[in-house]
């Protein structure tokens, strides 16, 4: 199975893209299913039919879906939290010590991921799209697996006493997930969809961007991002690409001076994005809506290649042996060293970008070893690791 999601600044065109994916996919034959996760929904209006929280065949080979439970959940997740804190409280807990513990962050955000994976499993399908929200909420609901498993990691007194408590409202809340039977068996369900996540044969980032300067800003520090929770990128479209100029130059000003500025920007974006793969989406005189009309955008952009493949692959996380040091490498793309703030904390080391946080769980050998220089190079974070009493000696 495939799973492709587009991220980008509000408006660039991430809807149309995935739908136009997912339109061309089917029309190759692939069994698709295109889902938005954005609560604005906006895929019915791109598909110009109606759509429900349920899969519905629009087309040969082609489903959609506007899911809506990240409000389910919201709403499902709060009444189990009030009912461990009541729990925890009974039990002897402090106010704030139980709303502390029974607060996993992005619960929603995670039961939504995990439904679209399971879906989209067990229905066979060969290409899952998602329409995804703006970035910034995306980049939040991407980090939320990690979250949640660190917070897991930590939590650890409470579990044996709330998880008992917790089980029928779980249960009242996510009928059919029968799996879940405990949050303990969730923690396993989210480390293995992260590992599908950030599997690059099933999981595609793409980018979307429009020939303008803000937008193109957000797409870097989207491909930041993506980059520190190892969400692998495989490509950018530039959309709304206005046709090269007739013969004799654009007789309209406003065309002209539109031409002329995206020309700069489009250049740019060729350059930045390399050695990611960068298509152009043709600037369409009308909306593009509909199955057959998307499909077509689909062939104008990838041609006749299945616009479903990994186009590209990163190099993901290195270790490297250095003589009796090591030397962790991590793609950041983008990033000023001045932007991140590092620190080693037993088997971890958490990487801050912005407002974003990893914890990267160290290998092995780097655990009883101290971080001693950081640095950037090549859009990669280098962190040199040495034995501490390596370190006293220098
Ligand atoms: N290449 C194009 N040519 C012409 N119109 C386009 C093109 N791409 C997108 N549009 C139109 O621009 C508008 C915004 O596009 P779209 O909804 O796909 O953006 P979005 O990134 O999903 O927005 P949001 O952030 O609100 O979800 C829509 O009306 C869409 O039909
Ligand atoms: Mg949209």
């Amino acid at each position: 199975m495939r799973l492709i999601l587009y991220l980008g600044k509000g408006g660039v065109g991430k809807t149309t893209l995935a739908a136009a994916t997912a339109a061309r996919a089917a029309q190759l034959g692939k069994r698709t299913l295109v889902v938005s996760t954005d609560l604005a929904h906006s895929l019915a209006d791109a598909l110009d039919r109606p759509l429900t929280a349920e899969p519905m065949q629009i087309a040969s080979s082609l489903w959609a879906q506007e899911i809506n439970v990240l409000e389910e959940m919201r709403t499902g997740w709060s009444k189990v939290q009030d009912y461990i804190t009541n729990t925890l409280k009974k039990q002897g807990a402090s106010d704030v010590a139980a709303e502390e513990m029974a607060l996993i962050p992005g619960m929603d955000e995670i039961v939504a991921l995990l439904n679209i994976y399971r879906q989209a499993r067990d229905s066979n399908y060969d290409v899952v799209v998602i329409d995804a929200a703006p970035t910034g909420e995306t980049v939040r609901l991407l980090s939320m697996p990690e979250t949640f498993l660190w917070y897991v990691n930590q939590a650890n007194g409470w579990k044996g006493l709330a998880l008992n408590a917790a089980k029928p409202l779980l249960k009242t809340f996510l009928p059919g997930v029968n799996v879940l039977d405990s949050l303990a068996k969730l923690n396993d369900q989210v480390a293995a969809l992260r590992k599908v996540l950030t599997n690059p044969d099933i999981s595609s980032y793409r980018l979307v961007v429009n020939p303008e300067k803000m937008v193109i800003k957000e797409a870097l520090r989207a491909e930041t991002y993506l980059a520190l929770y190892d969400y692998p990128i495989d490509g950018v479209v530039c959309n709304r690409v206005l046709p090269p100029p007739p013969a004799g130059g654009y007789q309209d000003a406003l065309l002209r001076d539109m031409a002329t500025q995206q020309r700069r920007y489009y250049e740019q974006i060729h350059s930045t994005f390399a050695p990611l793969p960068v298509w152009d989406a043709p600037y369409r005189s009308q909306e593009v809506l509909g199955a057959e009309a998307l499909a077509a955008l689909g062939a104008e952009i990838w041609g006749n290649t299945d616009p479903t493949q990994v186009f590209f692959r990163g190099s993901p996380q290195e270790l490297i042996k250095r003589g009796e040091s090591y030397l962790l490498r991590l793609p950041l793309p983008h990033v000023e060293l001045s932007k991140v703030v590092m620190t080693k904390k037993g088997d971890e080391l958490i990487v801050e970008v912005g407002n974003f946080k990893r914890d990267i769980a160290l290998p092995a050998v780097l655990v009883p070893m101290e971080a001693t220089v950081a640095r950037m190079t090549e859009g990669a974070l280098e962190v040199t690791f040495t034995a501490p009493a390596a370190s006293a000696r220098a």
